[in-house]
């Protein structure tokens, strides 16, 4: 077998050797999964959701616990104060992720600091705004991922973004091993983020009912709440989140998140909601991070040869 070499525009921007990140899920994963990524050679994504002590405090444990590169999340919507760019500028980040919603208006600061920035875009639309507010790349979010995004399946979003915009891209919804990151690159991503799959890790710290939730989940087992007021959120389907399934009013994020700490630390699987996406459908059992990177890039390249080798005849 060909063990994949990977050199490309995400790789040499971030200074890694494998263009896998993890999401940067606050609550779920912390310094040590995160750690376990960028030791793999990965891409190590901070959660920076907890308010700027916690992820100063995760800034500096990760630097105690590897000498490699890694980025942080800002989900802009969450976090709309421009003092979140001295946190990060203060704590010498390199790498940053912005997320849930437009281009940070503080984008160009970190920038000017020559900070690495890639948007999370969910349309053509946001990812050319994206691209006209001058950022390095984006993550391309499918409708099939966990947690906030928008509607339309990575199948077409990937390929009309990266046809008609030169900047790189990672893909991230519905990624769990080497075959879904192989379809990626071929419709033009350069890097994958896998959500669902590190929550359904060992180091991921989510009580084990959850991450069974997930290895039980089939595909057909999550929904999209909040759709009428355009925040549509993945969750898994529970007694709790189904009802808010066609709700025309409302707000279900507000209504259920109070629950959510309980799910993810007592694993009451009730009562909140639980972000997960489609591929908890393929998804079979809890790895360790490094486990899953390793397959992931080993079953990558098993992918392309036998492509290669049975359209191509190499
Ligand atoms: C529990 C959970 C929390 C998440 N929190 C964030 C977040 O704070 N910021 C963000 O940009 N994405 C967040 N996401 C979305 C992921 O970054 C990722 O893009 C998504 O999970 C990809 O789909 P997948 O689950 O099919 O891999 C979260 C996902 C999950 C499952």
């Amino acid at each position: 077998m060909v063990y994949p070499v990977f050199d490309n525009r995400v790789t040499r921007m971030l200074g890694v050797d494998v263009p896998i990140a993890n999401a940067p899920m606050g609550g779920v994963v912390t310094p040590t999964l995160v750690s376990a990524v960028s030791d793999a050679g990965a891409i190590g994504m901070v959660p920076g959701s907890l308010g700027s002590a916690v992820t100063r405090d995760y800034v500096r444990a990760m630097r105690e616990l590897t000498n490699r590169p890694f980025g942080v999340n800002i989900p802009v919507y969450y976090n709309r104060e421009p003092k979140v760019v001295d946190t990060l500028l203060d704590l010498g980040v390199r790498y940053v992720t912005t997320s849930t919603g437009p281009v940070a208006p503080w984008t160009a600061r970190l920038k000017e600091a020559g900070v690495t920035v890639f948007h999370v875009v969910t349309s053509l639309e946001t990812a050319k705004q994206a691209q006209d507010a001058g950022v390095d790349g984006l993550i391309v979010e499918g409708a099939e991922g966990a947690g906030l995004r928008g509607e339309v399946a990575m199948m077409v979003l990937l390929p009309l973004i990266t046809s008609q915009i030169d900047l790189p891209v990672i893909a991230a919804g519905g990624i769990s091993d080497g075959v879904s990151m192989a379809a990626a690159f071929a419709l033009g991503a350069e890097g994958v983020q896998m959500g669902t799959r590190m929550l359904t890790s060992a180091e991921s710290v989510v009580h084990d009912k959850f991450k069974q939730a997930v290895v039980s989940a089939a595909e057909t087992d999550t929904l999209l709440i909040d759709r009428h007021n355009r925040r549509p959120l993945r969750v898994l389907r529970t007694p709790s989140t189904a009802p808010y399934e066609f709700a025309t009013e409302g707000d279900a994020f507000n209504e259920l998140v109070s629950a959510v700490p309980r799910l993810y630390e007592q694993g009451e699987m009730e009562g909140g909601f639980a972000c997960i996406g489609q591929t908890a459908g393929r998804i079979q059992e809890v790895l360790p991070v490094a486990e899953i990177i390793r397959r992931t890039v080993e079953e990558f390249g098993e992918t392309i040869e036998r492509l290669a080798s049975r359209y191509l005849g190499r």
